[in-house]
């Protein structure tokens, strides 16, 4: 399913350029080096590919990464490394996964079915670290890019990009060039930090398109920096929409998220409270969440949202007092209420009764 919209979208820019990535559901696959790959394909049919043959291609590499054909593999160019996900063939997967990536493994991955005349690209970040920032739509994000704070690089030329192609930054001695439209007027770097090392750049008023992969690229010394922004961090809301005295319905609404986060309720214990399903829904991109749970004990409640992949996680917490906020009074019940006032008028009633016999008598 959710490799649906990344199909479509490939597919999209394969027909309309070739230079382009898709933004979705990993089309770009950032991993840090020494760590293992999955590199996602699939025919987004759910058709058995069990006796289909795939193969796998590093643009600019003869040999080919990955061949599987009714079962027989090979892996010519990374022997030994990669390897594919049997099990989840009879459902269309493609996957492969390489092992122990290392810098040079990083460029362009086709996934070809040459039967169908259907071909994947998926780009292979490796980045020593790839930096993650996330911000929320409309606030600025600094992206950071430095060489070292003892090294000047006034007189250094370094170039950021999105995605490989998309112009942000170009600083050269004394003179900076105009960034593509998108982030016109929107960058700035910061020149007192130059003789530190410091090549970062400020994006002003973040939009929710501006998401995806930069790089940092000192030409002179072929280096590099990765710096993976994503807008729309999880923010959960949260609401009591109907209660009793027994019980509270408590819903937790996630708005405008990217990447797609996990929503759950948790109880002060730190256990998940039983949920109803959620309901997701995406609108250009971003997904919107609501998850309700019906909880019958008094305590404080969380939601948490999680985007694993951008290591962000959020949470807001709720408390819930049942019976007890409802019979712990502000003032006096009604009952008592009612018994004191009795009783003040059975005292005043038999005051005047008494103070009635004594001036009889007297009188
Ligand atoms: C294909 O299999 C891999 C490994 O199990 C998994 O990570 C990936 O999500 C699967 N893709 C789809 C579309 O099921
Ligand atoms: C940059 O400007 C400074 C002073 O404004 C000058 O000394 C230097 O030579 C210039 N560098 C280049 C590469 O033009
Ligand atoms: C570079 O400068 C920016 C802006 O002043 C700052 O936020 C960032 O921490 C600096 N980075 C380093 C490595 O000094
Ligand atoms: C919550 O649970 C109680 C009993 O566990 C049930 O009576 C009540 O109808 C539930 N409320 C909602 C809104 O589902």
């Amino acid at each position: 399913m959710e490799l649906l919209p990344f199909l479509f979208m490939s597919s999209c820019f394969l027909t309309l350029s070739g230079l382009t990535f898709g933004d979705e559901s990993g089309t770009s696959v950032i991993v840090k080096e020494g760590d293992d790959a999955i590199l996602p394909c699939s025919l987004g049919t759910n058709e058995n590919i069990e006796f289909m043959r795939f193969e796998w291609t590093k643009e600019g590499t003869e040999k080919k990464v990955f061949i599987c054909d009714t079962g027989m593999v090979d892996s010519p160019a990374l022997p030994g490394r990669v390897s594919h996900f049997p099990d989840d063939l009879q459902h269309g997967n493609a996957s492969i996964k390489i092992n122990n990536v290392q810098l040079k493994d990083g460029g362009i991955y086709t996934c070809n079915f040459p039967t169908r005349g259907k071909t994947f690209r998926i780009e292979l970040v490796v980045g020593k670290s790839v930096i993650k920032v996330t911000v929320k739509e409309d606030d600025d994000a600094i992206l950071p890019c430095s060489l070292g704070t003892n090294v000047n690089i006034k007189s250094k030329v370094f170039d950021w990009k999105k995605e490989g192609i998309v112009k942000v930054f170009l600083y050269k001695p004394n003179s900076t060039a105009p960034s593509d439209n998108q982030f016109k007027d929107r960058v700035s770097h910061f020149p007192g930090e130059l003789e530190h090392g410091n090549a970062s750049i400020k994006i002003s008023k973040i939009r929710v398109e501006d998401r995806g992969i930069y790089t940092c690229i000192f030409p002179d010394s072929e280096t590099k920096f990765y710096v993976e922004l994503a807008v729309g961090v999880a923010q959960p809301f949260v609401i009591i929409p109907d209660r009793t005295n027994d019980w509270a319905l408590l819903q937790c609404d996630v708005k405008n998220a990217y990447p797609k986060p996990t929503v759950e309720w948790w109880d002060s214990n730190n256990k998940i409270s039983h949920s109803e399903e959620p309901q997701v829904s995406e609108v250009g991109g971003r997904f919107y969440i609501t998850v309700k749970t019906n909880v019958t004990k008094d305590d404080r409640y969380r939601c948490v949202a999680k985007q694993e992949y951008i290591g962000h996680q959020a949470h807001t917490e709720i408390s819930v007092e049942l019976k007890k906020s409802d019979s712990a009074p502000q003032g006096l019940p009604v009952w008592a209420i009612a018994l004191i006032v009795g009783l003040i008028v059975a005292v005043i009633a038999c005051g005047i009764i008494i103070v009635k016999a004594c001036f009889g008598k007297k009188g």
